[in-house]
């Protein structure tokens, strides 16, 4: 039996802390202090190397293009609604965590999912042939009514941050064949169901870019969670600043409509 198979129960490839001194992926954390920026950290810690430097900026751009949404996301409410109700910081924002789910930053891993689902196995695939598979994979969704994970917004008819994270990408020299799926698919939707605007979203684009970054699709949600959390302990800060505890819906904004008043009857 081999001397250097660990029995241990709890292992990690990731950091080791040991004789006074921290190593993420081998690197001491003293020379990555003050000479590696948080993406390119959180991008040795991911996938186990260093990014190179268009890896770095495109990471950071990310991070950067979902930091926050304003208060009426979600996670926003959520966040400063568990806090308002007399809780701590880091409850309050692991509460607005909670709340990241299909619909809400989570699409990233469904959208990541599917676009290295149908890509999986096939390089120098021809510009037409990626059209094809967006053309075939929007008739499918229209025929069985499913919702792609990162298209459609509440707001946005087309996403600023998606625009900008593709000129972004494109400047970084990544435009690799999940980025271009991505965005066919969002041209079929444009020619197949005009009416409903399913623009790129923010999840759907980053979703492709990861994948061209060749991270797995498992990661996607992580990605979006380590942006937000800054922009939650913000609004959490905020809301501990500015507002009152025990904040109450105002009254304009819900309305009861179920039965009106009735007599309990005696037995
Ligand atoms: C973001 C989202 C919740 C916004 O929804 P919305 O604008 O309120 O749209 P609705 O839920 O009212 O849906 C309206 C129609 O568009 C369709 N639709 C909405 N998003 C769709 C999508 N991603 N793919 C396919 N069809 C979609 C709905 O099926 C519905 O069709 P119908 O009118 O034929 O029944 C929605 O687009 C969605 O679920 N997207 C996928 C999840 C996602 O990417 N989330 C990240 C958001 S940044």
């Amino acid at each position: 039996m081999s001397e250097t198979v660990s029995q241990k129960e709890w292992r990690t490839a990731i950091t080791s802390n040991q004789d006074g001194k921290i190593l993420i992926r081998g690197y001491n954390l003293d020379s990555l202090i003050g000479n590696k920026s948080y993406a390119e950290v959180c991008f040795l810690l991911l996938k186990g190397e260093l990014p190179n430097q268009n890896e770095a900026k495109m990471l950071d751009a990310i991070f950067v293009s979902c930091i926050d949404a304003g208060i009426a996301a979600p996670s926003s409410v959520a966040a400063r609604t568990v806090f308002s109700g007399g809780n701590s910081l880091n409850a309050a924002v692991a509460a607005g965590v909670l709340t990241l789910g299909d619909a809400h930053g989570g699409a990233i891993e469904k959208a990541a999912k599917m676009f290295q689902d149908y890509l999986k196995g096939k390089d120098g695939l021809k510009e037409s042939e990626i059209k094809d598979m967006a053309a075939n994979i929007v008739d499918d969704a229209l025929k069985n009514k499913k919702r792609l994970a990162g298209y459609g917004h509440k707001l946005h008819t087309v996403d600023p941050r998606t625009k900008r994270l593709l000129e972004v990408a494109e400047d970084l020299n990544f435009g690799g064949d999940f980025i271009k799926l991505a965005v066919y698919i969002a041209d079929e939707f444009k020619v197949k169901k005009p009416e409903q605007k399913l623009p790129l979203n923010v999840d759907g684009c980053i979703a492709a870019i990861i994948s061209d970054m060749g991270f797995d699709y498992r990661l996607g949600k992580g990605f979006f969670i380590i942006a937000r959390s800054a922009g939650l302990v913000g609004q959490v800060f905020e809301e501990w600043m500015r507002e009152k505890p025990f904040r109450r819906l105002a009254a304009n904004l819900h309305e009861y409509d179920g039965v009106p008043e009735r007599e309990l009857k005696k037995q």
